[in-house]
């Protein structure tokens, strides 16, 4: 008897043990971008839960930091995800029919044509030298691509269990506040980041209306200041790194429900302003 039950509360303990870790092997995450940054850690953290990772990316060879997580971790794959070529998302869609997929996010975005520290850098986004042309490609990495995502994946999503869309958004895309510039110039910069970011959230806010009654959760985040490496040498006051934005995210994501769709948050699922 007292053996049993001792067994009985072993089970409890690792029962508990897999809750608090998140621990939950079906599930699966199809991230954008997942070759650096902020998509890269998510890579690694949901790959280290037990997860299936569809990690994506745009390189014509696989990236070293992907082949490396995919010898440590079975359950990563690979797949090359340009998400401005429909036809690549279609190609994807085909591929993984009928694979349910739990978390689909996007992630993968267009901030900058230089690195920060270059001198004279984007002012193909500043007021007075604005590249018009570029806008396009604004629109399609941050806008189109993961509309196209969401219309391509959204019967995965549904088929799972979790079924939530989340988009990496941004405070640049709010505009009931004045401008948040991070290295403190009163002078608007990065106008078509900021643009876009303003529309993926609306096209991110029409979609939740869409998918509620399916039981879709859609959210969009500021993941807050990430020191990633493709800053260059600049290092931005109050800049966090990956793996406590991401690790913060995680966890607001995990506890995320239907009530909450719709929302733009910051990484702890507090509200950001619109
Ligand atoms: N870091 C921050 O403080 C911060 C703050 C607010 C919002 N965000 C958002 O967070 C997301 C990730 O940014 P990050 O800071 O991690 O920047 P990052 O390190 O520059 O990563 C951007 C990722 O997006 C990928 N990407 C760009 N265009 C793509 C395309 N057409 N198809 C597929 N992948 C594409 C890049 O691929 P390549 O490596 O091939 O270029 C890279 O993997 C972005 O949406 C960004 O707007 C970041």
């Amino acid at each position: 008897m007292q053996l049993a039950a001792r067994s009985f509360s072993v089970v409890l303990i690792a029962l508990a043990m897999g809750v608090a870790s998140g621990r939950a092997a079906a599930e699966t995450v199809l991230i954008t971008g997942a070759n650096q940054g902020i998509g890269l850690e998510f890579a690694k953290e949901y790959a280290a839960r037990g997860w299936t990772v569809i990690a994506t990316h745009r390189r014509t060879t696989t990236p070293d930091e992907l082949a490396k997580l995919a010898a440590q971790y079975p359950k990563l794959r690979i797949e090359r995800l340009d998400v401005t070529d429909a036809a690549q998302i279609e190609a994807l869609g085909a591929k993984l029919k009928g694979v349910p997929i739990d978390i689909l996010l996007s992630n993968a975005g267009l901030v900058r044509t230089d690195p920060l520290d270059k001198p004279g850098g984007n002012a193909n986004q500043m007021f007075g030298t604005l590249d018009y042309k570029l806008l396009d490609d604004f629109i399609h990495t941050n806008v189109a691509g993961p509309l196209k995502i969401a219309e391509t994946f959204i019967e995965n999503v549904k088929a799972s269990r979790q079924k939530k869309i989340v988009a990496i958004s941004s405070a640049a895309g709010s505009v009931s506040v004045p401008p948040f510039m991070p290295n403190g110039s009163p002078v608007p910069d990065h106008y078509w980041y900021r643009i876009s970011k303003t529309a993926l959230n609306s096209a991110m806010r029409l979609l939740s209306a869409q998918f509620k009654n399916d039981g879709v959760t859609v959210v969009m985040f500021h993941p807050g200041g990430v020191q990633v490496e493709s800053f260059g040498k600049t290092s931005l006051p109050g800049f966090v790194p990956p793996e406590e934005a991401i690790g913060r995210m995680i966890k607001t994501i995990d506890g995320l429900s239907i009530k909450d769709s719709g929302r733009f948050m910051d990484n702890d699922g507090k509200d950001h302003p619109w």
